[in-house]
């Protein structure tokens, strides 16, 4: 049986539990982490972050089912974070 819930680390050093299917913008600002976002339509790239490193646009992509119930999330392309 799938867990309903995976757990999220995030770069800030939270760690949050997210339903799968969740919306990665929304679950990342309880988080305390902010997501630059352009086009909030999948095109522009502004919003990738890295999800167990893969790269993800967070405006368009929910959070996925995982085996081991553990997601890291680190920003893709922003040096200052
Ligand atoms: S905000 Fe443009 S791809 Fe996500």
């Amino acid at each position: 049986m799938k867990p309903a819930l995976v757990q999220i680390q995030w770069p800030n050093g939270q760690n949050t539990f997210a339903a799968i299917g969740a919306d990665w913008l929304r679950i990342a600002m309880e988080a305390g982490i902010v997501i630059p976002t352009g086009c909030l339509g999948g095109s522009c790239g502004a919003c990738e972050i890295e999800v167990n490193g893969k790269i993800v646009r967070a405006c368009i992509e929910r959070v996925p089912s995982e085996k081991s119930g553990k997601l890291k999330v680190d920003f893709a392309s922003d040096p200052f974070w």
